[in-house]
């Protein structure tokens, strides 16, 4: 694996390795462990072309952790702001000896264009427009296999904004892969029409689905990437799509809450659910970490 640009083109044995390779990094660089020198002497470049908390922080303390050198780059303060494009900053960049580049950008595909123009970078895909965000996907099924155990025979609903979600496409390639049931949730303009092809199931009605669920994704309603109005108000979405105390009581007692974050707390789901008992939000933001430690090292060989 010389680059991640998604979990479309993984095989089911494909992830499990990635996960694997992650279990044994849970832990690593807290109080005690030794310092790892798996990456030393190797660069990592961070190229965030959209806003990010997690995943930059992660990607840039996996890197160190694991005792490479990391540079940051952001477009604003940049020479983006002169007008320079993204593949002459890349190239720039790559200059500098970079070894592996993980990118988060606007627009779908710009880590497969740098794939093509930097053959000598390892691309690591922190997510591209709405296609995917494959350390999401893979730290998302990480958490539901620590706390369920396996993921074969478990339905999952990815409930919320299918349409302009990157995070919800990969759960599906990898959640589908590894033999789970997923039920993609939300309202019909923001579901995409051909998404049974994805092999998976659709509601709009999350009252129905909801005492089936093993597991349930709260995908965040991407306000910054809607054109116009999918729906005719943030509180009718919250009736209807809102995970709240009293649809938790209708759920299975051991139903796993998950969220990618950022979180809208009263839209997606209500702080008495995201900061309760079956929600697993900080969880998935400490496993990232051994999983964005797994991907990088493997991308390295
Ligand atoms: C996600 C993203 O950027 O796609 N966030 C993240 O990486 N944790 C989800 C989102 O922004 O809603």
């Amino acid at each position: 694996m010389h680059h991640l640009l998604g979990l479309e083109h993984l095989t089911a044995a494909d992830i499990e390795h990635i996960l694997d390779v992650g279990r044994g990094f849970v832990g690593t660089g807290e109080k005690g462990s030794p310092k790892r020198d798996d990456l030393r002497g190797k660069l990592v470049a961070n190229l965030f072309y959209e806003p990010s908390t997690r995943t930059k922080m992660s990607f840039g303390l996996a890197a160190r952790r694991l005792g490479a050198d990391t540079v940051e780059f952001s477009p604003s303060g940049s020479s983006t702001a002169k007008g320079e494009s993204f593949i002459d900053t890349a190239r720039n960049i790559e200059a500098m000896g970079v070894d592996v580049m993980v990118v988060r950008h606007q627009s779908s595909g710009a880590p497969l264009l740098l794939q093509r123009q930097l053959p000598n970078v390892h691309i690591v895909n922190a997510g591209d427009g709405a296609h995917e965000h494959p350390t999401q996907g893979l730290l998302d099924i990480f958490t539901i296999r620590e706390r369920k155990g396996s993921i074969a025979g478990l339905t999952v609903a990815l409930v919320g904004d299918i349409m302009h979600s990157r995070v919800a496409r990969s759960n599906i390639h990898g959640l589908t892969k590894l033999g789970a049931k997923v039920i993609v949730c939300g309202p019909n303009t923001l579901v995409p029409r051909e998404i049974e092809q994805f092999g998976v199931e659709r509601s709009s009605t999350l009252d129905d689905i909801l005492p089936r669920c093993d597991v349930i994704n709260l995908l965040r309603v991407q306000f910054e990437r809607q054109r116009s109005s999918f729906f005719p108000s943030v509180g009718e979405y919250a009736r209807l799509f809102g995970m709240t105390g009293d649809r938790l009581k209708r759920a299975k007692s051991d139903v796993l809450i998950l969220a990618p974050g950022p979180i809208n707390r009263g839209l997606e789901l209500t702080p008495d659910v995201a900061d309760g008992p079956n929600s697993a939000i900080l969880q998935q933001v400490n496993y990232g970490l051994a999983v964005r430690m797994a991907v990088l090292k493997l991308v390295c060989g």
